[in-house]
């Protein structure tokens, strides 16, 4: 891919003691792309993904956004540049509807100063039928919705604001079967629109069905970077466990590859 990557992590580092986080780990995510973000528990995806989001500050490296070198200090730093994070809780407030969680702490305003509840009830409605054209509870407390429906709010907030780039952290652990088909719509709907996602998943179904990459991390590091299609379930779980190929890796991919 000849494009400026809309994200590149060089060399971030983060410890904590003696605890090496993220040791040394570069990563790019290019527009329109889903990157997986795989490994065990303790493998450094979430402090990677926080230090991208804003939430927590490295010992080291650079991040670029479309090129140009940033530093986040908060996750308000992160939003601005275009980079909004959807945790596994979704931190939607429960009493709350579809349209204020949607503007929650970035209420629109009339020049008059006053919440300007028309222009935020037409914005949801917009991005809700843009993600999901059935979605008709927009005044309901969001406590009352299913899990689907409450993550397509979360998502609806989280590409309202022109993101460039969504992280998604294991979005489909607590849904449904036809919940987590509608996620992975809504996934590969952000793609096609030019969003790049890092997707934090165990969910190998959910890794092979929607990401073009996956980069697996063990310890920390960054133990493999391949494209879906040169890898496996079975290599993909021999990097997370043992954080490397199987043996006869390269073996099968110089074979299939094309002459
Ligand atoms: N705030 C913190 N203070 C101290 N150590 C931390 C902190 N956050 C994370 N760690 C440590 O950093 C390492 C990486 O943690 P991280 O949460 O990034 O793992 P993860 O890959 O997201 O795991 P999981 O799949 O369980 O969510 C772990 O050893 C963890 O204990
Ligand atoms: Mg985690």
């Amino acid at each position: 891919m000849s494009q400026t990557p809309l994200v590149e992590m060089i060399d971030i580092e983060k410890h904590f003691g003696g605890v090496r986080a993220v040791d040394h780990v570069s990563l790019n995510l290019y527009p329109g792309e889903v990157v997986g973000v795989l490994g065990h528990n303790g493998a450094g995806k979430s402090c990677l993904m926080r230090i991208l989001s804003g939430a927590m500050i490295p010992n080291g490296g650079e991040i670029r956004v479309q090129g140009r070198a940033v530093q986040f200090s908060e996750p308000n730093d992160a939003r601005a540049a275009g980079i909004e994070t959807i945790y596994q809780t979704l931190a939607l407030a429960d009493h709350l509807d579809a349209v204020a969680n949607l503007f929650l702490g970035r209420e629109l305003k009339t020049r008059f100063g006053n919440l300007d509840e028309a222009r935020m009830y037409a914005a949801t409605k917009d991005v809700l039928a843009r993600l999901n054209p059935n979605f008709k509870n927009l005044r309901d407390r969001v406590s009352s919705l299913s899990g689907g429906q409450r993550q397509v709010i979360a998502i609806a907030r989280a590409i309202y604001f022109d993101t460039k780039v969504l992280i998604m952290d294991e979005p489909t652990a607590a849904l449904g079967p036809s919940e987590t088909a509608m996620v992975a719509d809504l996934i590969r709907q952000l793609r096609a629109e030019g969003i790049g996602i890092f997707l934090v998943s165990h969910d190998m179904h959910d890794v092979f069905e929607l990401c073009d990459r996956v980069v697996v991390m063990n310890k920390g590091r960054v133990v493999g970077a391949h494209r879906i299609d040169e890898v496996d379930k079975d290599d993909v779980l021999s990097l997370i466990v043992k954080g490397e190929l199987p043996a006869d890796w390269s073996a099968r991919n110089l074979a299939e590859a094309p002459a």
